[in-house]
């Protein structure tokens, strides 16, 4: 099977990440998928581990990619357990490929589609509570900070009130409750990029995606040990702010504040982000592959050992 070309989830910015990963030997995938990435993991000789917080994920995987140098583990990849993984698999390569895969999206039954008529459940694993149920019992502030901050929705104190309101009468039960409740507020002239924001908003929330990402990247890097290089993939300008942020960080060093005018912590960098910049899709591949289109690949190589 050639993974640039096999149709069932294209993986996106595939030869970017495989130029950076040419010589690895122990590859962690902490966001499976349906091993597309994995495959070509594989297909330059590394033993790959590929978590996956999703069932159907890592049996379809599974399927695919078979057990010859492929090891699963079903969990959140910020979960004890994977770390602790990860850990003891002491990689030289470690991908996130953030967010949802284009067959969760499109099975209606996993309810993270604005289709009419799907159930609202949003969940990526069995470890999440359905968006049915966060709905219902989140916080109109919570709910006002995740449709702001997650859905950059600049009307997320009126859509949120307007939610509390609804649920009040009725539960959010499928996506045609949501729909009505967005477009309460947003009017008729509101359309699918709208629906598609304020659902993925819910999305990040019912799975806790961007608490568990801040918190696992310094645990990731260090498993790596030196010479190592971790890639994010993010599809969302919330995650890629997680990722830009912890990067930078570690490639300063200095942990002094902006105003000390020479450092006292003595903090040395840890590695390098190269490029400085996300790497993006080129229109080709966007072209062949729309889900593409949001994305930005981030690299961080730890220091050489001295
Ligand atoms: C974009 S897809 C990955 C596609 C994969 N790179 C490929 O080429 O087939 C993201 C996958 O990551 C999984 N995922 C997202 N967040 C996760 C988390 N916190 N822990 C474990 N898996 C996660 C999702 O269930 C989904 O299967």
């Amino acid at each position: 099977m050639d993974p640039m070309t096999d149709t069932l989830h294209v993986p996106v910015l595939l030869e970017p990440i495989l130029a950076r990963a040419a010589g690895s030997t122990r590859v962690v995938d902490g966001t499976l998928g349906h091993g597309g990435h994995a495959a070509a993991f594989l297909a330059i000789g590394a033993e790959v581990l590929g978590i996956d917080r999703d069932p159907d994920a890592i049996a379809t995987a599974t399927t695919r990619l078979g057990h010859d140098r492929m090891h699963y583990l079903l969990a959140p990849y910020a979960s004890e357990e994977a770390v602790r993984t990860v850990e003891a698999f002491h990689p030289d390569f470690l991908l996130l490929d953030l967010g949802v895969s284009s067959r969760q999206l499109d099975d209606e039954a996993r309810g993270f589609t604005f289709r009419p008529g799907a159930p609202l459940d949003m969940r990526m694993g069995p470890d999440a509570a359905p968006a049915s149920e966060w709905l219902a019992a989140v916080e109109e502030s919570e709910l006002q900070h995740v449709l702001r901050e997650y859905g950059d929705e600049p009307k997320a104190r009126r859509m949120a009130s307007e939610m509390v309101r609804r649920r009040e009468n009725a539960p959010f039960l499928t996506s045609d409750d949501l729909v009505n409740a967005i477009r309460a507020v947003l009017g008729h002239r509101s359309g699918p990029g709208d629906f598609a924001r304020i659902f993925q908003a819910i999305r990040i929330a019912v799975n806790d995606e961007l608490t568990g990402l801040e918190e696992v990247l310094p645990r990731f890097r260090q498993a790596l040990g030196s010479g190592g290089t971790l890639a994010v993939i993010s599809y969302h300008s919330g995650e890629d702010r997680v990722v830009k942020r912890a990067f930078r960080e570690w490639a300063s060093g200095c942990t002094c504040p902006p105003a000390f005018p020479i450092c006292v912590c003595g903090l040395l960098p840890l590695g390098r982000a190269e490029p400085r910049k996300a790497i993006v899709a080129d229109s080709d591949e966007i072209r062949t592959n729309p889900r593409a289109r949001s994305a930005r690949l981030r690299f961080f190589r730890n220091a050489d050992a001295t």
